[in-house]
């Protein structure tokens, strides 16, 4: 039988329209926030000016610019947006449903599966977080794996934010120094779009995921069969997988580590390491540091996050991963930004276990 594809997401004219309206909207407001830097700079802040600390920094933008139009603006915008942008998506899926919801179980069969085992004890920054400020947070509706990974990703956040969103998860996957493994662990996957780029980037390789979100491993199931993809999908936690010591060559994450609370963190990282076998190597990519971009760029990362509901953004930015990754017993660790000025975006932590 002829593998069936995943459905693009086909929405019907108001799910689109709503959808379009919103990324324009983010667009807009980076636009407004752009401007309000410019006055910001008009009045004598620049990068170089702003205080070292993180809420000083928010003080200081506040008084000198707190009243502009466009900084006032983008700040309404911000927060309608951020309640509103999960709604306007799920009711875009849900204007649709009676055609996608067929179309995504077509996709259950396959290569691919959620492996069906007890979930483990949800950690509590986890379950009791609304992540992204979506009501519910990563499980709040039964195809919310479609409705984030498809049309958030697809139809909303890949037009407002700056580059290629999966060309970013490709270029990450490429930096392993390796095109031979074996056997790779994506943590954090998530939907699947990272875990697309590695089944591109290492076809040879049995690819195991792991997300603490069963709403969305179930959708990358979907979208591994609808590449006619054999990965293994786990709901367990990155800092204590239960996964057998050293069956890993490459373990991997894109974007996991700014969702976690800094002990956390180091955590992943040892249980990176008991999963590698010896002379394996870690990869993780993730937000730029804070303390390696000028001040107004992490001042202004740290804006969009507070709006994008993203709890332990700045705790983690402001770690040094490099040094984490090496009291992990980590060695040759590299750390960087492999984007363009003045983000960098994605930063990369790599090391090996020693042989
Ligand atoms: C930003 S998404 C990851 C994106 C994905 N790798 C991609 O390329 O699109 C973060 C994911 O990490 C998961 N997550 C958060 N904490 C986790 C943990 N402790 N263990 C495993 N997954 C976790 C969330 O459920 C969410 O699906």
């Amino acid at each position: 039988m002829e593998t069936p594809t995943l459905a693009s997401p086909r929405l019907a004219q108001r799910g689109r329209a709503a959808i379009n309206f919103q990324a324009g909207i983010g667009i807009a407001s980076a636009r407004l926030l752009a401007q309000a830097e410019r006055a910001l700079a008009d009045r004598g802040i620049t990068a170089d000016t702003l205080p070292e600390d993180m809420d000083a920094r928010h003080d200081t933008v506040a008084h000198v610019i707190g009243d502009h139009p466009a900084f006032r603006l983008n700040t309404l915008l911000s927060e309608w947006r951020a309640k509103s942008h999960g709604p306007v998506a799920r009711d875009a899926f849900e204007e649709q449903r009676d055609q996608l919801v067929p179309a995504l179980h077509a996709l259950d069969a396959g290569p691919s599966r959620l492996v069906e085992e007890p979930i483990p004890p949800l950690p509590s920054y986890w379950a009791d977080t609304e992540f992204h400020r979506t009501e519910g947070g990563w499980d709040s509706s039964a195809y919310n794996g479609y409705v984030h990974g498809e049309i958030l990703h697809k139809l909303m956040l890949a037009k407002m934010f700056p580059g290629d969103i999966f060309a970013q998860r490709r270029a990450a996957a490429s930096a392993a120094p390796r095109r031979d493994y074996a056997r790779i662990l994506d943590m954090g996957a998530s939907s699947g779009h990272y875990t697309v780029a590695l089944a591109e980037i290492f076809p040879a390789a049995r690819i195991t995921g792991i997300d603490l979100s069963p709403r969305m491993l179930e959708h990358a199931a979907r979208s591994g069969n609808a590449r006619g993809q054999a990965w293994q999908l786990h709901v367990r936690p990155a800092e204590d997988t239960g996964l057998p010591a050293e069956s890993f060559d490459l373990v991997t994450s894109f974007n996991l580590l700014h969702e976690l609370p800094p002990p956390v963190i180091d955590a992943v990282f040892a249980e990176t390491f008991r999963l590698l076998a010896p002379g394996g190597d870690m990869l993780m990519s993730d937000v730029p540091r804070f303390a390696e971009l000028d001040r107004l760029t992490a001042w202004r990362f740290d804006h969009l996050a507070k709006w994008g509901g993203e709890p332990f953004w700045r705790a983690s930015a402001s770690m040094d991963l490099a040094a984490a990754a090496t009291r992990a017993g980590f060695t040759g660790v590299t750390a960087g930004g492999i984007g363009t000025a003045p983000t960098f975006h994605p930063y990369l932590i790599q090391g090996r276990k020693p042989a």
